[in-house]
């Protein structure tokens, strides 16, 4: 497949390169930035795009490329750092600027390069550096200029171009023709890809790396996991396909049943559904602190799935998984040497995987995809819509959204009240306008009146944000009625509730999940 590779050296906007790229039918991939192994597949690779970082190029511990890259004879295209790293190696120089440029700033152009095909001069870029070009590398010319500094340079016969500003974001006009342009343009790949050739190629993948072996996947009723289950069903027959649930008690209403007529309907016929409810309750019989509730059912669903995988797998068995991009990135996993790890997943690490990952016996279909494209992957995979576009649910589940001790009778009470939400925001067509929403069940009683008695009921917290990839959110602005008449319906229909109020704090400062 035509790719662009995009060696990440710890820039903030490194992803929104590949978006923007993909978007426009152009396959690309991200991989850290000193990888070259990818120059195996030379034929496919069609351009490397050299992203922006933290750093400074003469900073002795500054990340840089391979030198294999620049002789291999493919078209690079440097942003900001990437343009520095391009002038440093060809021996122009970098320094610190007394100018410094954030923001949008307009660039004049002062020779015609296809990299600007169809884009006017004296449009608005977007700047956002410290260190600048004071001299250009060897054999570089001047292609545009902002007020202060260069802002665009190429080295025609090696194919080589750098820009000081960021076409990735989306203040930067014309920043998606300029990288169009370098792709298609200067790299000649032809903007045709579609989520149907990943769909191809990945099952071709999954056939070649599993050969005859087994694949185990864990699914936990998410879109991510329920479109790999589809994605191996379409790929290997379904008794090699082997399916397992864990049921912690910490799921909400009716959905073991779902992921069961789910995977039924896509095909898998070889699935294990564990109900672990007693031990994990077990487990956390007691246990209020939120840190230690996470480790004890972290540590729990790892070792039942040990147990559970045991003896009852051929052995040589593949472990595949729903890694999306993002958790990648996040978990400091597969690109950006310099990313800054923000959490750990435990679909990502786990002493299962680790040993999987060291057989080289992963299979992570989905590892290249943002959020939105495993959604457009899964609807041409037939995963039915309401799996598509649920709202996320965090891996230890109601664990995290009943504050304080954990039992069996506040799930319930959770349970209940979190599916008459939910049901009724599908019912006023609110559900697909909000990211996420969710109940959270305070360990605080408060005194209510029916009928003529005092009574003291549960604290029930409503919560409902809008976020593009959950690191930060805004409040879902609910109109008074809906809210008052979901509340009144929530309180007549859960006895156990007494009082209910509403989340109005955004992230950051607060999170969305209570803990
Ligand atoms: P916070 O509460 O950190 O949540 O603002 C951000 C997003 O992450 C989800 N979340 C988790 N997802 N395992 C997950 O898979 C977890 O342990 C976990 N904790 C939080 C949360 O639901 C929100 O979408």
């Amino acid at each position: 497949m035509e790719k662009i590779v995009i060696l990440d050296f710890g820039g903030q906007t490194t992803q929104l390169i590949a978006r923007r790229l993909r978007e426009e039918g152009i396959y690309c991939e991200i991989v850290q930035g000193n990888d070259d192994t990818f120059l195996i597949q030379k034929t496919e690779v069609k351009g490397i795009i050299l992203s922006g970082s933290p750093y400074s190029v003469y900073e002795s511990n500054s990340p840089k490329p391979s030198n294999s890259i620049f002789k291999s004879g493919v078209p690079i295209l440097g942003i900001c750092y990437g343009l520095q790293i391009l002038t440093d190696r060809y021996n122009g120089t970098v320094k610190r600027s007394d100018h410094q440029e954030f923001g949008r700033a307009k660039v004049f152009f002062t020779k015609r390069s296809p990299l600007f095909k169809n884009v006017p001069d004296g449009f608005f870029s977007w700047m956002s550096h410290g260190d600048s070009i004071l001299e250009l590398g060897k054999d570089f010319e001047l292609l545009a200029q902002s007020e202060n500094h260069p802002a665009a340079v190429s080295n025609e016969k090696l194919q080589f171009f750098g820009i000081q500003f960021h076409p990735e974001i989306s203040h930067c006009d014309y920043g998606t023709e300029i990288l169009k342009n370098f792709a298609v343009e200067i790299c000649g790949v032809s903007p045709s890809w579609t989520m149907s050739h990943y769909l191809e190629t990945s099952i071709n993948e999954i056939r070649n790396i599993a050969g005859n072996n087994s694949v185990l996947l864990l699914i936990s009723g998410g879109v991510d996991s329920t479109v790999v289950a589809a994605l191996l069903l379409q790929a290997l027959p379904p008794e090699r396909v082997h399916l397992m649930y864990i049921d912690t008690g910490l799921m909400r209403k009716g959905e073991t049943e779902e992921v069961k007529r789910t995977i039924y309907s896509l095909g898998g016929r070889n699935i294990q559904i564990i109900d672990a409810t007693e031990r994990f309750l077990k487990k956390l019989k007691g246990v209020s602190d939120p840190e230690e509730k996470r480790r004890i059912i972290g540590d729990l669903f790892i070792q039942v799935q040990e147990e559970e995988i045991s003896g009852k797998i051929p052995d040589n068995y593949f472990l595949a998984q729903g890694t999306l991009y993002t958790d990648m990135i996040e978990s400091g996993k597969g690109v950006g040497t310099s990313a800054k790890v923000i959490k750990s997943h435990h679909n990502v690490r786990s002493p299962l995987v680790d040993k999987k990952r060291k057989e080289g016996k992963i299979l992570e279909p989905l590892s290249f995809l943002f959020k939105d494209e495993v959604r457009s992957l899964g609807l041409l995979l037939h995963v039915p819509p309401q799996i598509i576009n649920r709202h996320p649910f965090p891996g230890p589940g109601l664990g995290v959204r009943i504050v304080g001790e954990v039992t069996s009778t506040k799930c319930e009470i959770l349970r209940e009240a979190d599916y008459i939400f939910i049901e009724e925001l599908k019912k006023r067509k609110l559900y697909d306008d909000i990211w996420q929403a969710f109940c959270v069940l305070l360990p605080v009683k408060s005194v209510g009146v029916t009928g003529d008695s005092r009574k003291y009921g549960y604290v029930l917290t409503l919560r409902a944000v809008n976020s593009v990839d959950g690191m930060s959110a805004d409040v879902y602005p609910f109109k008074i009625n809906d809210i008052l008449e979901i509340s009144s319906r929530i309180t007549n229909s859960v006895p156990e509730i007494g009082r209910i109020v509403y989340d109005i704090s955004s992230k950051p400062p607060a999170t969305i999940e209570w803990e």
